[in-house]
């Protein structure tokens, strides 16, 4: 299996907003009607609507142009259904530089994922705010961003290779090409034998992967990625985890990662914010400043075993709060 070519086509462009975005586009086109059947998408439309999307972006201050994501002062609530309001991020600030691996980890709950959503445009702060290649965040940013979702936000009437083709048809790219770079991606993630099965005839491992390739086939120069492997078993999560970084190391994509296995997150990272309790906060960045490229001896090797432990540690105490 190889997850991905380093010297080979960079496959297409598919941006978390702009597969939700899409997806009434998609399910107008495909039956006629906004689906009923797969929620996520359509709710976040209507979420990401909420946010304010702008079509005139602005720069942001103080940009050094090393930053292609700066995160400002970030607070997140939600309206529970009772009415009480949920602060789940609170005065989050920090930044990443082009072509880092950033990965944040903290307690369930914590805030990690509506961290991710705000960056992606997707849910609007409840104070700050996210630059993006001096770029305010005001919305989905479909050339800029890919998005894999935690629930892969997979459409069920589609083949998984209809699936990772959503982005390019929706780019107009021309139907050949569209089917070669889509059947490319899905060669990566190892699926290229399940290109013509729909979701629910692939297992919660294999979907999940389809969601990374749907992220992949895109040209974005920036990945969020929440919990991607988080459904597979430690070998393929180790294989893909080796291959994600070495495109990582021949593309210059930056990627902001959200894992709970602490030895994923040290075998990949440049940097690791670890979040406290909810409303989450850094309550440490810890550097990995391990060489790279990284095999498994690596995380293995004394000085990855000690930040793996510290991690514990600072994770051990927030849980106890
Ligand atoms: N739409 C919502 N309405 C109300 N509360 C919400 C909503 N979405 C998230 N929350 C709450 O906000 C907090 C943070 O949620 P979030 O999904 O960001 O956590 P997380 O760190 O990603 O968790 P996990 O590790 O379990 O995925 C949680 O307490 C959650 O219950
Ligand atoms: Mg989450």
């Amino acid at each position: 299996m190889s997850l991905f070519h380093p010297t080979g086509p960079r496959v297409g462009s598919l941006l978390s907003g702009s597969i939700r975005q899409a997806a009434m586009t998609v399910a107008r086109r495909d039956h006629g009607t906004p689906s009923e059947s797969d929620g996520a998408p359509a709710s976040t439309v209507v979420e990401a609507r909420t946010s304010g999307p702008s079509a005139a972006p602005s720069l942001g201050p103080s940009f050094r142009s090393s930053e292609v994501i700066r995160v400002e002062h970030l607070a997140v609530s939600y309206r529970r259904s009772d009415g009480a309001e949920v602060r789940a991020v609170e005065d989050v600030s920090f930044s990443v530089r082009e072509g880092e691996f950033v990965t944040l980890i903290g307690p369930s709950g914590c805030g990690k994922t509506s961290l991710l959503r705000v960056m992606g445009g997707l849910l609007r702060p409840a104070a700050g705010q996210v630059y993006v290649n001096d770029v305010l965040v005001k919305g989905p940013m479909p050339d800029a961003i890919a998005y894999v979702f935690q629930d892969f936000a997979l459409f069920p009437w589609r083949t998984a290779r209809a699936n990772v083709e959503i982005a390019l048809q929706l780019k107009r790219v021309p139907r050949g090409e569209r089917r070669r770079r889509a059947l490319d991606a899905l060669d990566m993630v190892g699926l290229a034998e399940v290109a013509d099965r729909f979701p629910r005839e692939l297992s919660g491992g294999m979907q999940q992967r389809l969601a990374v390739a749907r992220a992949l086939v895109s040209n974005c120069g920036i990945l969020l990625l929440d919990e991607p492997f988080g459904a597979l078993d430690e070998q393929t999560r180790l294989v893909l985890g080796v291959q994600l970084s070495q495109l990582l190391e021949s593309a210059g994509r930056t990627i902001v990662f959200v894992t709970h296995s602490l030895q994923e997150a040290v075998f990949l990272s440049d940097r690791i914010l670890v979040l406290s309790h909810q409303p989450c906060r850094i309550k440490k960045t810890v550097e990995v400043p391990l060489p790279r490229p990284r095999g498994p001896d690596q995380v293995k090797s004394p000085a990855g075993q000690r930040i793996e432990a510290e991690l514990f540690q600072l994770l051990y105490r927030e849980s106890l709060v």
